[in-house]
């Protein structure tokens, strides 16, 4: 191959170059230096005019090919003057096709049309990643489009979490659908957190005092009703209790008086736990969660997790849709269905040959670092940090990623980062990716809806790539306001929306 140009400075991984047949030459296209029989490889970062017909160039330099193989990062450096020629199309090939033998490609390379990025599913997998980008940016189409690749595998074990119900109908026969809202999850599932959480207002006053003499009340209660568990049990422990004790001993406490006619401790400060207690206990929209019909005994706890995560069925993805609960609890819920998946795989001797992928969409909304509720934060944080060792790796799906803990994104091993066009969000994941990469991601703001910038250990080069559209695609919410105007719509049954409304029946 000719050389095309020549290096003029070298400092550190970025060189410096001058051509003069910049025709050749792009931002984000390859060069090869020559060093010796080896040759080192670089993107072009920037090109500027340097004088006359010479132009000027950055490369940051990424690998080093030699005797027919690749390898990533390089130890040694050119030296000013050494020859800079374009990579041959084998060239090309010797990198892009460093992990071809997993066949696993998540689309094509957007600069080298009819190249797959090919990655190593091993690692993408294993290691938590984060989709991140606005809003219609195609985060959704790329989880569809990435799990469908893997929906057929016999073994593949994902549970979804989709908030806004668009993943029914994304994995056709090969998906469980459990819509929560009429799926039965009972309130003794939830561990101690996550039953304050629902129950606790953090503003109330007494809410410490509350939570005291709850964990004492859910303790006995489970105890009492699980003799043979005595030993084991804690405030924690998927054991049947009645919550109606809590209740009941929590009323006596609010309204005690002392032989001697006193007020007790207690007296009056419970009111308002009580108040909401109620509202929550009596409101339809939760006996999904504490008026359990089928799952009423310690016994059923694992016919519970059975149903829940398909066990029985043996579908590959479970999209558990959590569109119709009260929002009061969604991070709750998330909190616990997030940990059920963790506690069943930490207590799974075969869990070596069951790994799990927790989805996380609209990440946000639960896993974020100033909302009142921690919940759902600390049971990620901990599947985040623990996972690995119990074969739970999780896929945090946000469009505000600066709203996800930074404990939680910054243990994310890849990222597809699709378009992002709000600063911070663009310099919060700057920060979350090695120094190195970090002129790459310009191109973030000005990626195409469906494309990614990919980046981590599980891909050969940061590169963007058009992420291939999945079949079907997931239920957009998007509503064509122009289009939808331009016809003249059907009456509005009105007596149906608010007898709806009043029934809370979605
Ligand atoms: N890979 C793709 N191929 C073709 N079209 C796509 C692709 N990705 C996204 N789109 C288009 O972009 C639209 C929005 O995508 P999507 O719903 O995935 O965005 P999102 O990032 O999840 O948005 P939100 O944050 O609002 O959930 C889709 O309805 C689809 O028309
Ligand atoms: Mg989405």
């Amino acid at each position: 191959m000719e050389a095309t140009g020549k290096i003029v400075a070298v400092r550190g991984a970025t060189v410096v170059g001058e051509t003069t047949a910049a025709e050749n030459f792009s931002v984000g296209s390859y060069v090869s230096i020559k060093l010796g029989e080896s040759k080192i490889l670089g993107v072009i970062a920037s090109l500027e005019l340097a004088s006359g017909d010479t132009v000027r160039f950055t490369a940051n330099l990424f690998g080093k090919s030699s005797g027919g193989r690749f390898e990533r990062g390089t130890e040694e450096l050119p030296y000013p003057g050494a020859e800079v020629e374009l990579p041959s199309e084998g060239e090309l090939d010797l990198i892009f096709n460093t992990y071809r033998r997993f066949d696993f490609a998540l689309g094509e390379i957007s600069l080298l049309k009819g190249k797959k990025n090919y990655i190593d599913p091993d690692k993408f997998f294993s290691r938590h990643v984060a989709v991140v980008g606005a809003t219609g940016s195609g985060k959704s189409c790329a989880v569809a489009s990435i799990l469908q690749k893997v929906a057929k595998l016999p073994g593949a074990r994902i549970i979804l979490l989709d908030l806004h119900d668009e993943y029914g109908e994304a994995f056709g026969e090969l998906a469980e659908r459990v819509n929560i809202g009429e799926f039965e999850l009972p309130y003794w599932a939830m561990n101690f957190d996550e039953l304050v959480e629902t129950f606790v207002d953090p503003d109330d006053p007494a809410a410490r005092s509350e939570t005291v003499v709850m964990s004492e009340i859910v303790l006995n209660s489970k105890r009492s009703k699980n003799p043979s568990y005595k030993e084991s049990t804690t405030v924690d422990s998927p054991l049947y209790f009645d919550l109606s004790d809590v209740k009941v001993k929590m009323q006596a406490l609010d309204t005690e008086r002392l032989p001697n006619g006193k007020e007790g401790p207690f007296y009056g400060n419970f009111t308002r736990f009580l108040f909401k207690f109620d509202t929550k206990f009596n409101d339809k929209r939760f006996e999904f969660l504490f008026k359990p019909k089928k799952f009423k005994t310690t016994e059923t706890f694992s016919q519970f997790l059975e149903l829940l995560f398909g066990l029985k069925s043996g579908k590959s993805i479970v999209v558990l849709n959590l569109s119709n609960v009260p929002p009061e609890v969604t991070n709750a819920l998330a909190s616990l269905l997030a940990r059920l998946v963790f506690d069943f795989n930490m207590w799974n001797p075969y869990r070596a040959n069951l790994p799990i992928l927790l989805v996380l969409e609209e990440a946000h909304n639960y896993l974020n670092m100033r909302s009142s509720s921690q919940t759902a934060r600390r049971t990620i944080e901990r599947v985040i940090k623990e996972g690995r060792k119990y074969g739970v790796s999780c896929m945090i799906v946000s469009q505000r990623p600066i709203d996800v803990a930074e404990s939680i994104m910054s243990q994310c091993s890849n990222f597809v980062a699709m378009r992002l066009s709000n600063p911070d969000d663009q310099a919060y994941i700057g920060k979350l990716v090695p120094e190195s990469m970090t002129d790459l991601l310009d191109v973030i703001p000005a990626l195409k809806q469906g494309e990614g910038l990919l980046l981590g250990d599980a891909c050969i080069l940061p590169l963007r790539t058009k992420i291939d559209p999945p079949d079907p695609f997931p239920k957009s919410k998007d509503v064509d306001f122009y289009t939808k105007w331009s016809i003249l719509p059907p009456a509005v049954d009105l007596e149906n929306v608010v007898e709806r409304w009043r029934k809370i029946s979605y």
